[in-house]
């Protein structure tokens, strides 16, 4: 076998995609390795969100260069080197220009076409190739590969893309305008990945609740008819979805929560911030009330379900009238953990050019007041959940002896210990007696 090494930054569907690389290129002769000493091919999926993103990869790509010419100089082999993800999709031939070292340019929407292109790779003609277009025929109909390895719990993306055009943000840019993949070959995918073992499936889009696609039936299908397919497979046991836009949070999903005991009782809805007027300059079209008033219903349909967000704190011109306002709603909606951000520039974004980017050191400060907040929250949270015995999915083992890993509905990490047989993917009820910041523990009963 021959030794392929991904490097994966950025979100869930980086992840997504690093999975569905290692599939393409196993009946290539590569298998996966957990670095990249000595290997054959080295990928670096990028993303576009971080911060300093391309200067990033630039340093990144310098190290993969002298780990390539130190095997070439030991063994004399050449390592394919690759750049995927959201940063090849917006740096294209730059690349090479900036790394002629690299061999391969894919974009998202492109790598599907990874092993045409390392079949095409010539270390005499030292030839580079670029594949970044937005393919006519859709990268899924196309990703037909065996599924080869997965844990307990996998990743399906379901749709990618953005029409929304928050100005902070990329993704429109990176990943192109918003696609749906269609019901059959998400229910094929979610089928095969149950056939490789695993029992909990995420749903993904960048935008997964605008997901809707034509059903047998001749009627459109949204996110909520959608998982009640997926219901349908027996041993499917917990399905899930990230992330979603307040704008297409319908009632048909929030009845879904209610109705469909696999979907877990867990919602991942960014605000992004509390200030309406920070909101309308953000373009997120809708108002704070309006995300108010959708958790208010999904908490009447589901009283015990977890909310999580995301916050962009120090947007410009975001004022101390405006941060007020987010530590206000984040006071009044407690998340049960939620994600926060420094403002930062994305060249080519409409904010990227606003003239009253906020001070460095003033978004540091109230960053860390709302991540302060939000600490508190999920501990407070996390207690809740004491002395109740709840369905726990194994993912992994522990750092100690004997120690087991797994998930809460509510998506909460769980730890406890077990001596016996291996638990791996199976689930089992837990009763909690301990509460920490970012987990809770407790023994089986
Ligand atoms: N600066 C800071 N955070 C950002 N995000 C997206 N773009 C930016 C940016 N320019 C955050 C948003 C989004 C999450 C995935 O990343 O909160 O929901
Ligand atoms: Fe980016 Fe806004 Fe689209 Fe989310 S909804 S991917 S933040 S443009």
């Amino acid at each position: 076998m021959k030794k392929l090494y991904i490097k994966t930054h950025g979100c869930q569907m980086n992840f997504y995609d690093s999975e569905k690389m290692v599939d393409l290129l196993k009946p290539l002769g590569y298998e996966l390795h957990n670095d990249g000493d000595d290997a054959d091919i080295i990928v670096l999926n990028t993303c576009h969100i971080r911060e300093k993103a391309v200067e990033k990869t630039y340093s990144e790509l310098g190290r993969i260069r002298d780990q390539a010419n130190l095997r070439k100089e030991k063994t004399g082999k050449k390592t394919i080197i690759a750049v995927a993800g959201c940063v090849a999709q917006a740096e294209g031939d730059q690349i090479m220009k900036r790394s002629p070292w690299v061999d391969i340019v894919v974009g998202p929407q492109s790598y599907q076409n990874l092993p045409e292109l390392i079949s095409k790779v010539d270390p005499i003609e030292k030839n580079k190739l670029i594949s970044i277009d937005f393919p006519v025929i859709p990268k899924f109909d196309q990703l037909k590969s065996k599924i080869t390895q997965r844990g307990p719990s996998a990743f399906l993306t379901i749709q990618e893309g953005c029409d929304k055009f928050c100005s902070f943000c990329v993704v429109p840019y990176t990943r192109g305008s918003e696609y749906s993949r269609s019901i059959y070959s998400i229910i094929d995918e979610a089928k095969k990945l149950i056939d490789a073992g695993v029992k909990e499936i995420t749903l993904l889009g960048q935008n997964v609740n605008a997901w809707s696609s034509k059903g047998k039936d001749g009627k459109v299908w949204r996110l909520g008819s959608l998982i009640k397919e997926l219901a349908k497979i027996n041993e499917l046991q917990f399905i899930r979805y990230t992330t979603s836009h307040p704008l297409d949070m319908d009632l048909e999903l929030i009845e879904a929560h209610r109705d469909i005991e696999k979907l877990m009782p867990y919602l991942h809805l960014p605000l992004q911030s509390g200030s309406d007027n920070i909101l309308k300059l953000m373009n997120r079209k809708h108002k704070v009330d309006d995300y108010l008033k959708i958790i208010e219903k999904v908490r009447n349909y589901i009283p015990n379900i977890a909310i999580s967000g995301d916050f962009i704190i120090g947007f410009p011109g975001e004022t101390d009238k405006d941060h007020d306002a987010t530590i206000k709603i984040i006071k009044e909606v407690k998340f049960s953990q939620a994600y926060s951000f420094k403002y930062s520039v994305r060249p080519g974004t409409p904010a990227a050019v606003f003239f009253n980017q906020v001070d460095e050191q003033i978004k540091s400060s109230r960053l860390q007041e709302v991540q302060n907040i939000l600490r508190e929250q999920q501990f407070e949270f996390n207690k809740k959940s004491i002395n109740s015995v709840i369905k726990v999915l194994i993912l992994k083992n522990g750092k100690k002896v004997n120690q087991y890993l797994g998930r809460s509905p509510q998506n909460q990490s769980v730890y406890f210990n077990h001596e016996k047989e291996n638990l791996i993917g199976s689930i089992i009820n837990v009763k909690v007696s301990e509460a920490f910041q970012n987990s809770i523990s407790g023994s089986i009963v």
